[in-house]
């Protein structure tokens, strides 16, 4: 009897530590080792004879330029420009740096140096009225391709940037616009993801003329930990003014991502000047955990399956080894004291029970989607307040909410006309909902419930931050062509993995495309309609022949970087459908890339792409693709089939509206 004790007692010995250890886990994985990651840059000058990295490292963006004669970089670019008036441009350091722990929400620390200047464009200078505006800023943000709007938006911010855009901003301002709070025209100015500054530093009171064409040096230093900023002002000669401008405290964590690009933003408006930044160092220091964790967001807690099983987003902790260890223990636990009972007494077994109910807390299962109160959407969204929209269309308004754990969601609460249109039968709408969430994809805007009653359907979906794609594509913006490039393949992958399923989108459109921190396009707003006469079968294959057709007209959306109808183009332009058919008629499909990507791009690439969705565009009879073939154009070099010399007859355009489609496409597969 005393040895089958002493056995038990070192079972609990071998089981508890290894609880302890997994249970520990988490919290472990966050208080690793820490060691300080140190990152500096510097630029004597900017000439780029002298020293030809600066065309590798800085990446210039809208009007913007290196000067060998200056060894500066300047905004706008003189040379290019015939008018100065309403420029904009960036310049950005290529890679981006680490300037928030995203587990304790610390921001790096950094600090930054850079001599600027001021002055009036050389060949305008007789030009005596258009002088004076309107101002330099030292930037982070989170992409490298952006270029704000010109004017007193210093080429900060556009339409593209929603209210949540992380930037931070330290601006040099020579212009006054009322509107934006500017106090007067020589200013210093914090801008935290607003254009409308944070804090202003009235710098004529520190005896310093922005504008005087004179070499002024700035001193940016954050302490992260302690969250304080501190602001220098001097001329080129000075070491180190001893009276900082601004010295406060300031937390910017909530305007960071964990990497972002720094640099350079510049712009003119109805006045205008030329900044040149002539030298820039810059350091940071953040500090990282050497087991790096995962990160754990709202997105990255679902698992996301392949159907190839190959790709995995959410990182599954190196704790599925202890557990593996302590379902083993346990089970010799289990059949120890199964072995022993006969000889025990009852409340012996007390300890291990405690144990058991421990056990089944362990694995956590997935976020799956499921139904949500009408009480948890309104309190997510504040009772749909007009300040929560996100966008609308005809089925429906969308809303940006948070839920009750935290996490931020899209909720679109389809219209009760569109729930009211003839044929729509509610209650395979809703198996519909139920059938697309239960199915996951890396490119599938992830659903995470819905919301019914006997007057409203919902459907709740995971935010995207950098929001959908049509603000990237006919913002101000330029999004490059590698970038468009990979969201057409992310889409065409998404929607081929619906087909797959006997399942159809029915609503594609640049609005129901969404991209992630990365830029990952991800397809959302699904279109969810069935009517109420067909079959599932039969309305399935007729709407995924209507998505290959909604594709093919996506797809020449994202190449010209306009909306299939423009009413701002003249009536031979307008439908960009028809345009695009045309320039194919006279061998002139270049005319249809977007002018605006400018000679950084694949051509030839660009042309196939084109003529891929050209494809789509086609009458099913007259060899429109399937998605599973789209793919395979868009990710192999070989053959595409040949376009029809002319576009073989009139295009009826699809019915967006129910996302049934009419005309010829219904027609010609019944
Ligand atoms: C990291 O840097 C901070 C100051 O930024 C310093 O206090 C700390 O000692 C450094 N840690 C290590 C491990 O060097
Ligand atoms: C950058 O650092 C170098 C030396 O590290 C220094 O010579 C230069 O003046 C600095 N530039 C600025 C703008 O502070
Ligand atoms: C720039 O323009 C202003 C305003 O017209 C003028 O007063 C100033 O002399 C000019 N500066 C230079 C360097 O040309
Ligand atoms: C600097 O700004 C002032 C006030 O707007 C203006 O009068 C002056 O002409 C500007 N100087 C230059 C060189 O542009
Ligand atoms: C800025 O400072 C100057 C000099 O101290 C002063 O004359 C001017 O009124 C100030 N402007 C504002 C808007 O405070
Ligand atoms: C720019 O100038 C034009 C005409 O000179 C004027 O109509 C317009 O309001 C000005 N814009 C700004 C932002 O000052």
């Amino acid at each position: 009897m005393a040895f089958c004790h002493s056995l038990w007692l070192l079972c609990l010995f071998i089981i508890i530590p290894v609880f302890v250890d997994s249970a520990s886990h988490d919290k472990e994985l966050s208080l690793g080792p820490v060691i300080n990651v140190t990152k500096h840059l510097s630029f004597l000058d900017f000439n780029f004879n002298k020293d030809p990295r600066v065309f590798h490292d800085v990446r210039l963006l809208g009007s913007a330029k290196f000067s060998n004669e200056k060894g500066a970089l300047q905004i706008p670019d003189e040379s290019k420009a015939v008018d100065l008036k309403d420029q904009a441009g960036r310049a950005l350091y290529s890679s981006p740096i680490r300037l928030l722990d995203p587990q304790t929400k610390t921001p790096a620390s950094f600090e930054t140096t850079f001599a600027f200047q001021v002055n009036n464009a050389s060949h305008l200078s007789s030009d005596s009225t258009g002088h004076g505006g309107s101002g330099l800023t030292f930037i982070i943000v989170p992409d490298e391709f952006t270029v704000g709007r010109h004017g007193p938006w210093l080429a900060m911010l556009n339409d593209a940037c929603e209210d949540d855009y992380k930037a931070v901003a330290v601006e040099f301002d020579t212009h006054q616009s009322p509107g934006f709070g500017d106090p007067n025209d020589n200013h210093v100015g914090i801008n935290l993801g607003s254009i409308i500054s944070t804090r202003t530093i009235n710098v004529s009171d520190f005896g310093i003329v922005l504008n005087d064409s004179l070499v002024h040096r700035a001193w940016i230093t954050y302490d992260g930990p302690r969250r304080w900023m501190d602001i220098r002002l001097g001329s080129k000669h000075e070491d180190y003014p001893t009276k900082p401008i601004f010295s406060e405290q300031l937390d910017l964590s909530p305007f960071l991502n964990e990497y972002m690009f720094i640099g350079f933003s510049a712009s003119t408006g109805n006045l205008t000047q030329i900044h040149n930044v002539l030298s820039w160092n810059f350091t940071s220091t953040s500090q990282a955990f050497l087991r790096v964790p995962s990160t754990e967001t709202c997105e990255s807690k679902i698992i996301v399956e392949d159907r190839s099983g190959t790709r995995k987003a959410s990182a599954e902790p190196p704790g599925s080894f202890l557990i593996f260890v302590a379902v083993v223990a346990l089970i010799l636990v289990v059949l120890l004291s199964l072995f022993l009972n006969s000889k025990r007494k009852r409340d012996k077994s007390h300890n291990l029970n405690i144990l058991l109910s421990e056990k089944k807390e362990r694995p956590r299962p997935p976020n799956k989607p499921r139904r949500f109160t009408i009480a948890e959407i309104s309190s997510a969204t504040r009772c749909f307040s007009e300040l929560d929209i996100l966008g609308n269309d005809s089925r429906g308004v969308y809303y940006r909410g948070k839920l009750s754990n935290g996490c931020q969601v899209a909720v679109k609460r389809f219209s009760a006309q569109f729930l009211n249109s003839q044929g729509l039968d509610r209650r395979r709408v809703m198996k519909e909902i139920g059938s697309i969430s239960r199915i996951r994809h890396p490119n599938m805007l992830p659903i995470r419930g819905w919301c019914q009653d006997n007057r409203q359907v919902m459907v709740v979906y995971d935010f995207f931050t950098n929001g959908s794609l049509d603000k990237w594509l006919f913002g101000v913006g330029v999004l490059p062509w590698t970038r468009r490039f990979k969201v057409v393949k992310d889409v065409a992958d998404a929607l081929c993995f619906l087909h797959s399923k006997q399942l159809a989108h029915k609503n594609m459109k640049t609005t129901s495309v969404f991209l992630d921190v990365s830029f990952r396009a991800v397809l959302g707003d699904f279109g969810f309609v069935l009517s109420g006469n067909d079959s599932k079968q039969f309305e399935s294959a007729v709407s995924q022949k209507a998505d290959v057709f909604e594709f093919g007209v996506f797809v020449l959306e994202v190449i010209a970087g306009r909306k299939r109808l423009d009413s701002e183009m003249d009536q031979k332009e307008r439908d960009l459908l028809d345009f695009a058919w045309r320039m194919h008629e006279i061998d002139e499909k270049v005319k249809v890339v977007d002018g605006r990507m400018g000679t950084v791009i694949n051509l030839k690439q660009a042309i196939r792409v084109l003529e891929i969705g050209l494809l789509c565009t086609l009458n099913e009879a007259k060899g429109r693709p399937c998605m599973e073939e789209v793919v395979e154009f868009l990710t192999t070099e070989g053959p595409i089939p040949e376009l029809p010399q002319s576009r073989p007859i009139a295009l009826f355009p699809y019915n967006s509206a129910t996302g049934l489609c009419s005309g010829y496409s219904c027609a010609s597969f019944k």
